[in-house]
């Protein structure tokens, strides 16, 4: 059977929930679900109002929503600590005792935390740094592997209204001062070092090299994981234990506003710098909590597991806020999936029961390319709900995930949502929805979206077109932090009053929605963001550099590869050992997720009359070696055959 036909008869296969799972799911009908849809837009107050009493407030709010466009306010002049739910709520009744979080470290270790012990681990450490002077508002960058004081570190954070700035363990020193820089931090959290494929990530020396040039943090708080020999700076680093060793596990929570800030984090856009996005607390915790009830189906019983990092908006809202709001036990892994090899985290599903995992495309295509030995080989019959997330997952992934994972009982929730966006936004609900392979399905409660053409008329059935929210959603982000007329000017300019994602979709003649990716200059490099205009800056940022452009390639494993064309400046020469040097040094200024696959060095890059490179032309290049489409805007045609020399086309 050729590929095509087979795609295509994938493509319409629906697959419903057996009639168990929805008997016993919190949404269990499509019938249910539209008509709390239904509230959802058209009186989201109630529908809101509703879903936020089962939280703790310690000020009731005197209005739901306060809109005026683009900034939002939920709950207005509500009262909340957004830690206390997470943690201090669930001390009442039977959860105390519960595990919290089930952890497991690279090498093997094993650690589990109770509610009680989460509580009093995290007030231990919030008067740390009540102690050692951190003040609400004030921003503090996380910098840890996968441990379960990463969590802490954030809830802590929480529980005393500072300002988390989590950067992913995976980023260079470069990335850490540019972050620092923009929200102008004054304190840092970090681990001497975590593990990694059975490498140690030296994560303090990340931050030592930060901090000679960034200059304004007054304290470091070290978390020893390693026992690697670490250089502490006096007066100025502080090792984690030495300082929760004499603090009391006590700690009474504060409420805060609504709408304080509760933490920065950076995501790549079109241009070079990257974006601070702001998420504040009310609506925030609203928005994961009640996201991941229902889109998770979560259970008093379940055994949890999302295998993001903590560094990005998933290990946020779908590890430490929404499962904790919920009052789940989850696991939570610190290694490389493949460490000591395909079967590690089939291994942990088995041993600890797991009920729900949550991964990404790329994850799952790497696990396809591995064998299913790996899978085969273990018992996974306690899972019975299966989620995917970061990038379109594609219907032969999604077959696999199903048959070889799920053993074909278990939904998947392809989940579409994004930083900005705080919470799922388009997914399927387990209990109801009629999934197929390759689509995030149906708009989750209260959130109103729609695909636009150019003039703003929403598309027909199939036609293609830019995703919009047309309403505000609680989980919303409240603006680029520091940069209100960017914020404005990346999310709200697109159609009046809606915000634009930056994806191109398709609706079917079901309503499904199938995102096809982003409409600008961003990568999506193994379900992570990535600008184009960033990667570039970095290469320019090179002395043997005159110029860059970069796009992606369709990559099996990663979804897209990261590819480079660069002219050198006068007088330097290419060759295998330059490129080499050009990937270390986009290593060293971005992280190693931003290393180009493959470099091309050229006398001179396809551009316009006018002098802008036609990235639309490399991209073409690169994926089928050809150029088709208008060219008459190109400036010199023999560049193009130039390349296609270099590309061995
Ligand atoms: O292009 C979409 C893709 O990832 C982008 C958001 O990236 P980020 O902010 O890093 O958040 C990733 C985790 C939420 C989106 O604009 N994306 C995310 N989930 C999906 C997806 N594309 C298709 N299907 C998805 N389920």
């Amino acid at each position: 059977m050729s590929q095509k036909i087979e795609s295509h008869l994938v493509e319409n296969r629906v697959f419903k929930p057996s009639k168990e799972f929805s008997k016993a799911a919190r949404i269990s009908s499509m019938a249910q679900y539209k008509r709390l849809y239904k509230e959802s837009i058209d009186k989201p107050a109630t529908f809101w109002a509703r879903e936020a009493k089962e939280l703790v407030w310690q000020k009731p709010w005197k209005k739901v929503l306060d809109w005026k466009a683009p900034f939002a306010k939920w709950f207005v002049g509500a009262k909340v600590n957004v830690c206390e739910n997470c943690v201090d709520r669930h001390l009442d009744g039977p959860r105390r005792n519960k595990a919290a979080i089930i952890w497991e470290g690279e090498p093997g270790e094993k650690r589990t935390l109770t509610y009680q012990q989460l509580h009093r681990e995290v007030c231990r450490f919030a008067n740390v740094l009540e102690a050692r002077g951190v003040k609400a508002k004030e921003r503090v960058l996380i910098y840890m592997p996968m441990v379960p004081e990463a969590a802490i570190a954030m809830l802590a954070c929480a529980r005393i209204g500072a300002v988390h700035n989590v950067v992913f363990g995976g980023f260079s020193a470069e990335s850490i001062i540019d972050r620092l820089d923009d929200s102008e931090s004054t304190t840092v959290i970090t681990a001497d070092g975590g593990y990694r494929r059975g490498k140690i990530v030296p994560l303090k020396a990340s931050v030592d090299e930060a901090l000679k040039k960034y200059k304004k943090v007054e304290r470091v708080f070290v978390y020893q994981r390693t026992g690697e020999k670490t250089t502490m700076k006096r007066g100025r680093d502080l090792w984690w234990h030495e300082e929760v060793a004499s603090a009391s596990g006590k700690h009474t929570p504060k409420g805060f506003d609504s709408e304080h800030p509760l933490f920065i984090l950076y995501t790549s856009g079109s241009t070079g710098k990257p974006k601070g996005i702001l998420h504040t607390s009310g609506g925030y915790l609203v928005g994961t909590y009640v996201s991941s009830k229902y889109i998770f189906d979560m259970q008093d019983d379940d055994v949890y597991w999302c295998t993001a990092d903590v560094g990005w908006i998933t290990g946020h809202s779908y590890i430490t806020y929404g499962p904790l709001a919920n009052g789940i036990t989850q696991v939570m892994y610190e290694g490389a999936p493949n460490y000591p090899d395909f079967g590690r985290l089939w291994d942990m599903v088995e041993e600890y029961g797991v009920t729900t995992f949550y991964t990404a495309p790329t994850a799952i295509r790497a696990f396809i390319k591995a064998g299913d030995k790996f899978p085969e080989s273990r018992d996974l019959s306690s899972l019975r709900l299966l989620g995917s997330v970061g990038e379109p997952i594609n219907p032969e992934a999604w077959m696999w995930y199903h048959d070889k994972i799920g053993g074909g009982r278990c939904p998947i929730v392809d989940t579409w949502w994004q930083t900005e966006t705080g919470a799922i936004m388009i997914s399927p609900l387990p209990g109801c929805t009629p999934c197929k392979p390759g689509t995030a399905t149906l708009p989750f409660f209260g959130v109103d979206a729609a695909i636009l053409d150019e003039t703003g008329q929403e598309c027909k059935a199939n036609e293609g077109g830019k995703l919009v929210i047309r309403k505000p959603w609680p989980s919303m982000l409240r603006t680029i932090y520091g940069d209100k007329t960017r914020y404005k000017k990346t999310y709200w300019n697109d159609y009046p009053g809606m915000y634009t994602a930056g994806d191109g979709a398709r609706r079917d003649k079901d309503g499904n929605f199938w995102i096809v990716g982003r409409l600008d200059d961003v990568l999506n490099v193994s379900g992570h963001r990535l600008g184009t205009a960033e990667v570039e800056s970095a290469l320019v940022s090179h002395k043997a550099v005159a110029e860059a452009a970069v796009v992606g390639k369709p990559h099996e494993i990663k979804g897209q590869a990261v590819v480079a064309f660069l002219t050198l400046k006068e007088g330097i020469a290419s060759s295998d050992k330059m490129k080499v040097e050009l990937r270390n040094h986009v290593g060293k200024v971005i992280g190693a997720i931003a290393k180009p696959d493959a470099i091309h060095i050229t006398p001179a890059l396809p551009k316009t009359r006018s002098g802008k490179i036609m990235r639309r032309l490399l991209k073409e290049l690169v994926a089928t070696g050809k150029v088709s489409g208008n060219v008459t805007t190109l400036e010199d045609y023999s560049v193009i055959a130039a390349l296609q020399k270099e590309l061995g086309k």
